[in-house]
Formats: C-alpha cells, structure tokens, sequence
C-alpha cells in the first residue's frame, strides 16, 4: 500500500483556504481516494483552547508563547499525521508551519528564531499559497473578527510569506485575484496531478532543515 499525500494550503485571512480544501477533499474522496482535513490551528486540544482564546482576545500571552504554543498544537498532532499518511490516507491540511512563521514574522519576531520550533515536523509534499491582496481580502465577509484580521497586520504577514517563498522553493504560489472558486480549484488539481500520478517517496520529517 502506497502512503498518502501531505497537502497543505497556506494564505492570509479570507483567501479561500478552507473553501478550496473542502474542494479538495470532496475531489479526492469521489476518485476513491482515501483522505481527510486537518486544519491549524487545531483548535479542539488543550494547546489549542489556549489558542483560541488567545485568537479571539480573550486571554493576552506574549509574542514568543503564542508562537510556542503554536507550534507546540502541530506537535501534538505531528505523530498522528505520519501515522494517517503511512496508513494510507491524504492529508489537506489549511494553514501549517508557514502560517506560523508569517504572523510571527508580521508582529516582529526574528526570521530565523520563528522557523525553529518546527523544524523537523513532517514535511508536506505540496504546498500552496494562495496569493490575494490584503486590500481585497479584507473586502470579503466577516473579516476583522478576529486578531490579526487587519489590513495592517495582513500587509505585514504577505510580506513574511513573500520571504519563505524566496526560500522554500517548493511552495507554489496561486495568484487567486478575479479567480472564481471553480478555476482556483482547477488549478491546484492541475497541480497536483504529477503527484497523484507517480509513487511516492518515504515520508520526510525535515520540514526548515
Ligand atoms: P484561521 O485559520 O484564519 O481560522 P478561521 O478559518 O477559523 O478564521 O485562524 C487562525 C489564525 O491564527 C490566523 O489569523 C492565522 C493565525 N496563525 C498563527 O498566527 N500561527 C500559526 O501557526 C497558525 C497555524 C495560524
Ligand atoms: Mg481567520
């Protein structure tokens, strides 16, 4: 049996992430694909109450805690999501690690100091970036609810995410501007077709090496 692919989809607020993950998912699960979603935070574990409250301001917790903790909430879940790829089945993650070095990064954190933390969490096979102007995101529904959803802030957390595509390479960048839902998610199944097509290597835990 083949192991499953390691997908994830990273963007700012309001960029349609979890509107293309359900997408996805509903793809992979009518080609007979054995798949399923996480999404980061998570926030039904302990760390990621903490997070939550943190998210929706009820609790304050300084700039260096909440970066640990979110890392500290893919941890928890790191050993689960090898054991779901070595089973057999896909992940569609929205939002992982680059999400956690990026508003980090936004709010003034070292470059290098944000990455370590994850560093040696499992590496994904494919990641996305869903690439929208802040300008526009913050123009669709129910932005500015929550920490971060601000346009200053946004502005801030694309810069962050324009570095780790400088240095991450394999991250593929999807300009979403005037893109319906449909043709986005064309795309990124375009995308993803020469990996669905070959074998796949062993499971890699490397990510930020
Ligand atoms: P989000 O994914 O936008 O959830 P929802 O779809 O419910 O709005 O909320 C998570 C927020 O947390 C988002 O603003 C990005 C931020 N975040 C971090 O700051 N660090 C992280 O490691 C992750 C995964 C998210
Ligand atoms: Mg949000």
């Amino acid at each position: 049996m083949s192991r499953g692919l390691f997908i994830v989809v990273e963007g700012l607020d309001r960029t349609g992430k979890s509107t293309q993950c359900a997408q996805l998912l509903n793809h992979f699960t009518a080609s007979g694909r054995k798949v399923t979603l996480m999404k980061f935070p998570d926030r039904t574990t302990n760390i990621g109450q903490m997070i939550n409250s943190y998210l929706q301001s009820k609790t304050e917790l300084n700039d260096h805690a909440i970066h640990l903790l979110f890392s500290a909430n893919r941890w928890e879940l790191s050993q689960h999501i090898v054991d779901t790829l070595n089973g057999g089945t896909t992940i569609i993650a929205d939002r992982y690690a680059y999400s956690g070095v990026a508003y980090s990064v936004a709010k003034g954190l070292n470059y290098n100091y944000c990455k370590n933390p994850d560093k040696g969490l499992p590496k994904p096979d494919k990641v996305f970036f869903l690439d929208l102007p802040p300008l526009l995101a913050q123009q669709r529904e129910d932005y500015g609810e929550e920490r971060y959803e601000s346009l200053e802030i946004q502005t801030r957390v694309r810069s962050a995410f324009v570095q780790l595509l400088q240095d991450n390479q394999y991250i593929h960048k999807l300009d979403v501007t005037r893109q319906s839902i449909e043709s986005v998610h064309q795309a990124l199944k375009q995308e993803l077709t020469p990996l669905l097509e070959s074998s796949q290597e062993p499971l890699r835990h490397t990510l930020f090496m």
